[in-house]
């Protein structure tokens, strides 16, 4: 059974005061907060488990090795990818996102070639396709939205039609608007035409079941620090035949069978794409993060997080002027939001005093920002240990923040 108050007691950072009131979290767009169960997993990773992996016969490292293995294969049921070796760990969702764009976007696309990305992308899916088209002379086209923030699938289509697009880049949920994309159709369509698709994965990984085979994606990148994972860790999934045929990102240790002057033989997947000593405590973590969540289920993740951003949606509509961004019909837990005249910086400031934590800005989303006119929002958003008396402490907290600012 769900039980929000035996999960939050995993937390201990959910236990604080911070400015002498109990801390409400709402920013796990941004990053979730860790239970006790990783950090122990942390822990003991460096207190009886530490050592290389890969490079020794000694225990220690036998050990590391068959964890850091073992981890893998946490990700790969995570994702119901069909292969182990189709996990490459990075450290999150802009290095997976950078090492296709600079592995397949440099080896595939040519000028004239077209990349279809979405109004609504992260600077992460968006700066590393312009480095590529920069060096091939593709050109990036942005697949654009209506004021609801959802994809305009017309739109979408016609672009796929010009004879040209080679790729398409899309969030699976945006991390600054909530709106949840229908990849699994955008991926259909692109296939029609022969382009490839990568999903962003950051926000939805963490939020709902993924399974990358019924998606049919061809890359999918997540990060682990948004699921309750430490910082600096995270995968691509791609499919096998794609990365085998991909020229490896980074060179070094592990990614290699033999290296001569003359002549170097690249690893097999995944090591292909695993260049020198990766984040081993991170890949421990992750494992452990994942065991988690999946232990409480993703399905009832999705529904508690679901209902109280239904419940959020409807306690904001007693706080004048309050503006929600983002009304897409399909939404997960982020509520984007402006109080015309009151600067979302302001705000944030104000609900930090009452130990309210939320986020303010473009949310790395500068082109979405302009897309909407605005320069930036004020974000709440919800994780499965948030409560309903969190929103009320949310809806008073900037409702006061209101009065003092207009
Ligand atoms: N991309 C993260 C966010 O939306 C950092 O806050």
């Amino acid at each position: 059974m769900f039980d929000v108050q035996k999960i939050r007691a995993d937390f201990p950072i959910l236990q604080l005061q911070v400015r002498d009131k109990p801390l409400v979290y709402l920013d796990n767009a941004a990053t979730s907060q860790k239970p006790q169960q990783v950090l122990d997993a942390l822990n003991h990773y460096y207190t009886a488990q530490n050592a290389n992996i890969h490079r020794a016969v000694h225990y220690l490292s036998e050990t590391a090795t068959r964890a850091y293995s073992e981890s893998r294969e946490s990700v790969r049921a995570l994702l119901n990818a069909a292969h182990e070796s189709e996990i490459i760990f990075t450290r999150g969702t802009t290095e997976a996102i950078n090492l296709v764009a600079h592995s397949w976007g440099l080896q595939n696309l040519k000028a004239g070639d077209e990349i279809l990305l979405s109004a609504m992308e992260h600077h992460s899916n968006i700066v590393p396709w312009q480095i590529v088209c920069e060096k091939t002379g593709a050109q990036i086209r942005v697949i654009p939205i209506n004021d609801a923030g959802e994809i305009l699938f017309d739109e979408y289509e016609n672009l796929l039609q010009s004879g040209h697009v080679k790729f398409i880049g899309v969030c699976h949920i945006s991390n600054a608007l909530g709106t949840v994309n229908p990849v699994k159709e955008m991926i259909a369509k692109a296939h029609e035409v022969g382009a490839k698709v990568l999903i962003d994965g950051a926000q939805s990984v963490p939020h709902a079941k993924v399974d990358v085979q019924d998606l049919d994606a061809d890359f999918y990148a997540f990060s682990g620090h948004k699921i309750c994972a430490p910082t600096g860790i995270g995968a691509l999934y791609g499919k096998a035949e794609l990365l085998n045929a991909m020229p490896p990102y980074q060179g070094g240790g592990d990614m290699i069978s033999s290296v001569t002057w003359e002549k170097t033989e690249y690893n097999v997947l995944p090591h292909k794409f695993e260049a020198g000593t990766p984040d081993i405590a991170g890949v421990i973590g992750l494992a452990a993060a994942i065991d988690y969540v999946t232990k409480i289920g993703l399905e009832n993740i999705a529904a508690h997080e679901a209902q109280l951003l239904d419940y959020a949606t409807k306690e904001v509509q007693s706080i004048e002027d309050f503006q929600i961004v983002g009304r897409a019909k399909n939404k997960a837990s982020i509520l984007s939001f402006v109080i015309p005249g009151a600067h979302p910086q302001d705000i944030g400031a104000l609900l930090d005093a009452r130990g309210v934590a939320i986020r303010t800005g473009h949310h790395c989303t500068q082109p979405l920002m302009k897309r909407l006119g605005l320069s930036a929002t004020a974000r709440a958003s919800f994780a499965f240990y948030n409560t309903e008396d969190e929103v009320d402490v949310f809806v008073e907290a900037t409702k006061n923040a209101r009065k003092m600012l207009l």
